[in-house]
């Protein structure tokens, strides 16, 4: 029992730098879009109101800093994922990075499928960025993360989060849509 809730910690753990920076922008995100309002050849919007320049930087600063906390808290304690404090930042990094872009390329095909900014899109919302966010990551990840049951419990725990978390924003007042 021990050994299997450290290892849901371990995974936790792991992802909470694409976690915040899949959820910050909903607050800091405002001001000037990413495609300054341009449109793609389809004539739709390249990314859409959505996706502002603000909410990208804070996205990838509010993931480096939760990476840069577990360089500090977590080297030296069973729940170290890398070999030294610097493994634990870079993945904050690319974790973030990866989860801004993997959120950006998820509006992209939105705009390209006619989906309106803030419509609903299975799977592309929940999981897309997770998936971007895992394959910049993906050379540098502790091995235990990757084994396919933990894999799987990491999409599906991630898909109710995020429903959930967005419902809890709308009621919260800050975000339109419970999506
Ligand atoms: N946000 C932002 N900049 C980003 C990503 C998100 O400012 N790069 C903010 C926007 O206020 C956005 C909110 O976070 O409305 C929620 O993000 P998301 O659900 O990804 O965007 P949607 O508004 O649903 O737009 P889309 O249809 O393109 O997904
Ligand atoms: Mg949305």
């Amino acid at each position: 029992m021990q050994e299997f809730s450290n290892l849901i910690m371990g995974i936790l753990l792991f992802i909470m730098p694409a976690y915040f920076a899949n959820s910050v922008p909903v607050v800091l995100g405002f001001g000037a879009p990413i495609d300054f309002g341009r449109n793609f050849v389809d004539g739709k919007r390249l990314f859409g109101d959505g996706k502002t320049i603000r909410g990208f930087v804070a996205g990838i600063l509010a993931g480096t800093l939760i990476g840069l906390l577990q360089a500090v808290f977590l080297p030296e304690t069973q729940f170290a994922l890398y070999n030294n404090a610097q493994g634990h930042a870079l993945a904050g990094f690319l974790l973030s990075s990866g989860t801004m872009l993997g959120d950006l390329a998820g509006s992209f095909f939105k705009r390209r499928l006619g989906y309106k900014r803030g419509q609903p899109s299975f799977l592309l919302d929940q999981l897309f960025f997770l998936l971007v966010a895992l394959a910049l990551v993906f050379p540098f990840a502790p091995k235990f993360v990757l084994d396919a049951p933990n894999l799987a419990f990491l999409f599906a725990f991630t898909y109710f989060m995020h429903v959930a978390s967005n419902y809890a924003a709308n009621r919260l007042g800050l975000k339109k849509v419970p999506w």
